[in-house]
């Protein structure tokens, strides 16, 4: 008596909690799963995948992106992903013009003056920073995410866009008048330069000496993609000597950041406990979407939003 494209669940089972399921229980809990829908703090590895066994079909994340996906184990077992690209991509962009603009225009630093008494009289370089008039922005990984920042940006009266990715994107940077260059130019003419690419093997740790020594002394690093893609020991001492002026990430490794780690010491340095997409909207559409993709993959369906393997 089932209804054309229902799917009927002999269990269904949720982890009714904010605080990531205990990866031993998961691990017993996916036990013959047809399908999982998990968020960033799963690991989707092959153990997991071995613990689940052959009925696993789909896996759907709630996030956009894969990094905790062992995406080549899915492949080998035909498994299918759902993701949520899209549907935060607005809420991203919105964060990452507000982290700049924090530490751009040292924000925290300044409220923490005002309530604690540092609020003298009006001085001339005090709390100065960087403004994004006729800056150049640079974009390392250009996708719908980079496009929206810089679409966001624009009217801060940006100068010039420039990016770089493996290859150009000329139909996304057309979007935004936005010039391709070379990683190494992208560093050196960069006043403000937002990571924007997903964490792979070949991103891994791409934001270290190399990137940070040719950047300019009043560059503002951003980066709301992926904490692996920084190298923070490098991070920490291009602002401690003041190589570049700042940095403002929402993303860390690990998350959470350890309360005494050393970033957490410097004033040029922002960080939030990744909420990039932390509206009530986003996070509603993205639920809503990773449950659609779940569903769509167990009716062997096509998925709203499938990863390609
Ligand atoms: C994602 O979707 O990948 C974010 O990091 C969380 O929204």
């Amino acid at each position: 008596g089932q209804s054309k494209g229902a799917v009927t669940f002999n269990v269904f089972e949720m982890w009714d909690s904010d605080e990531p399921v205990p990866r031993v229980e998961l691990l017993k809990k996916v036990k013959g799963c047809d399908g999982i829908l998990c968020v960033l703090t799963e690991k989707i590895d092959a153990q997991l995948l071995e613990a689940a066994g052959p009925n696993l079909k789909v896996v759907s994340t709630m996030s956009v992106g894969f990094d905790h996906l062992s995406l080549d184990e899915l492949k080998k077992r035909g498994i299918r992903v759902g993701y949520t690209p899209d549907v935060l991509t607005d809420c991203v962009a919105e964060l990452t013009v507000a982290l700049l603009l924090a530490t751009s225009r040292r924000l925290i630093e300044a409220t923490h003056e005002a309530k604690t008494g540092g609020w003298g009289t009006w001085r001339t370089l005090w709390l100065c920073g960087h403004e994004l008039a006729n800056s150049t922005v640079g974009i390392l990984g250009l996708g719908r995410i980079g496009v929206a920042i810089a679409e966001r940006l624009k009217p801060f009266k940006v100068k010039k866009f420039i990016y770089t990715d493996v290859a150009p994107r000329p139909e996304l940077a057309n979007m935004i008048e936005a010039e391709y260059v070379s990683f190494d130019e992208l560093a050196k003419q960069s006043d403000f330069l937002a990571v924007c690419c997903a964490l792979t093997p070949e991103t891994h740790g791409i934001c270290n000496w190399n990137l940070f020594s040719k950047m300019k002394k009043n560059a503002i690093f951003i980066n709301t993609s992926r904490g692996g893609v920084v190298n923070q020991e490098d991070l920490y001492e291009a602002l401690s000597t003041g190589l570049i002026a700042g940095a403002g990430l929402d993303v860390t490794t690990p998350e959470p950041l350890p309360t005494h780690h050393p970033l957490f010491t410097l004033k040029n340095c922002v960080i939030l406990p990744h909420i990039a997409s932390a509206s009530y909207t986003t996070r509603n559409a993205m639920s809503a979407l990773a449950a659609n993709n779940l569903l769509a993959g167990l009716r062997g369906e096509p998925m709203p939003k499938e990863l390609k393997l």
